[in-house]
């Protein structure tokens, strides 16, 4: 079970603060949310601010791409472990998942779906996906409230991909915090995105890290 840090979360104004507490608290990925005010309301940054944060740090970045247009992105996966497009941005993800790939071999990628989306695209993506990020919430901003019914969609992926020789990660972003974290890991996710729980009281992230990653073990 991996745990992914999702900097926004933390006090943006100071970013090598947030990256150092997340290195030293065992964080396992960072996430950078990447919003461009047309798929999703808000704005976070763009590829100068990600290849800064690509040399400060030694952690993996995962990107979630909350835009319109992803194929205009693709560079971005030349300086992170992971990018995840929206399923909801395009009618070609096949076609977007090869131009990841021949842009960049080694990146990791994975699909993000809404939480009023059906997940049944996965079905026909076998071989081809690395992740599946199921939102918890609606896409465009840290420190909403967790939304119970995808919980089911976190046991149909984990469904779906049972005979699947190379597994993705099932990952969920949104909301999770210490009263839901066992509920999304009971269903079947492994990796889980974190922001405002998190980040909230800079003193506690080790501790709630450690909490997270136990419940693997029960
Ligand atoms: C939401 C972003 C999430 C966000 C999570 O649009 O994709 O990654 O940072 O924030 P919390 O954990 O506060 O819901
Ligand atoms: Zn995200």
């Amino acid at each position: 079970m991996l745990i992914a840090g999702s900097i926004i979360g933390g006090n943006v104004l100071n970013i090598e603060e947030i990256i150092k507490i997340s290195e030293e608290a065992g964080v396992d990925w960072l996430h950078l949310d990447i919003m461009d005010g047309n798929f999703v309301p808000n704005i976070t940054f763009g590829l100068d601010f990600v290849k800064k944060i690509r040399q400060k740090t030694y952690l993996p970045l995962d990107i979630h791409l909350m835009v319109i247009d992803p194929e205009k992105y693709i560079q971005f996966s030349n300086y992170c472990n992971m990018i995840n497009f929206h399923i909801e941005t395009t009618y070609f993800p096949l076609r977007i998942i090869e131009n990841i790939r021949k842009n960049n071999p080694e990146v990791k990628v994975g699909v993000a779906v809404n939480p009023s989306t059906s997940i049944s695209f996965l079905e026909n993506m076998e071989g081809y996906i690395d992740n599946i990020l199921i939102m918890t919430v609606e896409p465009g901003f840290a420190g909403q409230k967790f939304i119970p019914n995808t919980l089911n969609k976190i046991e149909k992926a984990k469904k779906i991909i049972e005979g699947w020789e190379k597994k993705p990660f099932i990952s969920v972003d949104g909301g999770i915090n210490s009263q839901n974290y066992k509920l999304v890991l009971e269903r079947g996710a492994n990796y889980i995105v974190c922001a405002s729980y998190l980040y909230e009281d800079y003193s506690s992230i080790k501790q709630k890290v450690l909490m997270m990653k136990k419940q693997l073990y029960k």
